[in-house]
């Protein structure tokens, strides 16, 4: 049963009005201002019923103001002898919930109180769900000054249930910071689905995305939801959204205009109630100048911005990063040592890839690692330039496709060898030397 905290001095109101509630609530009085400060306290009730015209004592509205400063989440009910439009808005602007007149009935004092509790339910949860945000914002790394603008935008965005685009370059923690938004919202113990746009195929977006009926193409055996559908209350997070064909871009807009969708061959549009984030790497402004993404939709994408800066914007996040990754890969050997060679090392790098890069590097790194000190060699950092251990060692070959790549490296291989071996002795102590045959040999040379 809930808690309600009756403070008044009017014993006759009071006696004739808990035996109206005490059925349906817990009910507790004080007849003072003063009083009934002590019992919040104490009783920490889910609503107070609170009188005007308190005899002694602070009178009602600077108690309304104290319960207002210490217990925001609280919602308090004014109640007044005779109804006046004054005394109502007076109260409603200092942070009352409601008003009622004394003899008004007693139905609607429990439909009030009723409102008032379902009101106090909603604020406590999103006050727990602020606090399980504050702990699991722990999880994005970084003493920057970036970080932890980024942390308090993550706050606002979550507290409202605005559509916020997320752009940053790759591996920045665009989907780690919609994920956080998500979970930090009133909806956060409701789905979130993730949906890469890029990543499905062009035919089958519209009977993925909005789902289909059975029947309505070949190879719809049966009747399937689509993704929008599955966040219904929850959360849908559209990433590479500078992807959507110009087709899917109207849909989205239309969807998010009318809150319905309507799957692939069905004849009625479905309700749906759905948060949008969206995250891109690309300029969407850009993509508007060229044509290729509509404005209306960027407007109403973009109602919230959060932009993350990339790594090598921010190297005052390496050092806290370096040590998060080391311990969370290995753990046994947190108390490796980070000569200061090696922080500022890293953060001359360019990190293409960054948080993400950052993280593959390190694990590297520690693989590589003899010793108990980390340095500057164990990441093959390039001159600035490089990144991953893999890019150093075979550099732009990666752009290639893999067959390409082979050949070319077996190419710089066969190059090695002769200009180290070739010339030192004969054809046949050549190809002994090397491992291979003379014919193979002549071949190379032919070649070269
Ligand atoms: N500040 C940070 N603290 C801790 N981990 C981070 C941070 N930023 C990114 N990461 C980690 O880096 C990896 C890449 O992040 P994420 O996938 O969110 O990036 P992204 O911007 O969505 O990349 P993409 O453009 O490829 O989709 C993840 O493992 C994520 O947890
Ligand atoms: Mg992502």
């Amino acid at each position: 049963m809930d808690n309600l905290l009756i403070i008044d001095d009017n014993e006759e109101f009071v006696e004739d009005l808990l035996l109206a509630l005490k059925r349906d609530f817990m009910c507790y009085t004080a007849d003072t201002g003063e009083k009934g400060l002590v019992q919040v306290d104490q009783l920490e009730p889910d609503l107070v019923l609170l009188d005007y015209d308190l005899g002694e004592g602070k009178s009602g509205l600077e108690v309304l103001e104290l319960l207002v400063e210490r217990h925001p989440e609280l919602p308090v009910v004014m109640v007044t002898k005779e109804n006046s439009a004054r005394t109502a808005v007076r109260a409603m602007k200092i942070g009352a919930f409601d008003y009622l007149v004394k003899n008004a009935a007693r139905e609607e004092f429990v439909e009030v109180i009723r409102k008032g509790l379902a009101l106090h339910r909603v604020r406590q949860e999103n006050a727990v769900l602020r606090r399980a945000l504050s702990k699991s914002l722990g999880r994005l790394i970084g003493d920057s000054e970036a970080i932890r603008a980024l942390k308090r935008e993550i706050h606002e965005a979550a507290r409202t249930d605005l559509c916020v685009t997320i752009t940053g370059e790759t591996g920045t923690g665009k989907t780690m910071i919609a994920r956080l938004i998500h979970e930090g919202s009133a909806r956060g113990r409701k789905p979130f689905v993730d949906v890469n746009v890029s990543a499905i195929e062009r035919e089958l977006f519209n009977s993925e995305v909005y789902g289909h009926e059975k029947g309505s193409f070949t190879g719809a055996t049966g009747t399937k939801k689509g993704l929008v559908e599955l966040a219904d209350q929850g959360t849908l997070f559209l990433d590479e959204i500078g992807d959507l064909t110009p087709e899917a871009q109207i849909k989205l807009l239309t969807t998010m205009e009318s809150g319905l969708i309507r799957r692939v061959g069905a004849l009625q549009d479905i309700r749906v109630d759905f948060r949008l984030l969206a995250a891109t790497h690309q300029d969407l402004e850009t993509r508007i100048t060229e044509g290729v993404f509509r404005q209306d939709l960027y407007y109403r994408l973009n109602q919230f911005r959060i932009r993350i800066p990339p790594l090598r914007e921010r190297s005052e996040d390496i050092p806290a990063l370096l040590r998060y990754f080391i311990q969370k890969h290995f753990p046994g050997r947190s108390d490796i040592e980070l000569p200061a060679e090696t922080i500022e090392a890293l953060a001359r790098q360019e990190w293409k890839g960054n948080v993400r890069e950052f993280e593959s590097a390190v694990q590297l790194a520690m693989v590589r690692v003899r010793e108990d000190r980390l340095l500057p060699s164990h990441f093959a950092l390039g001159d600035g330039k490089p990144t991953s251990a893999a890019e150093a060692d075979f550099g732009s070959l990666t752009d290639q496709p893999f067959n390409e790549a082979r050949d070319l490296l077996m190419e710089r291989l066969r190059k090695a060898y002769l200009e180290r071996y070739l010339g030192q002795g004969s054809m046949k102590e050549t190809a002994e030397r090397i491992g291979i045959s003379r014919e193979v040999l002549h071949r190379w040379v032919k070649k070269a």
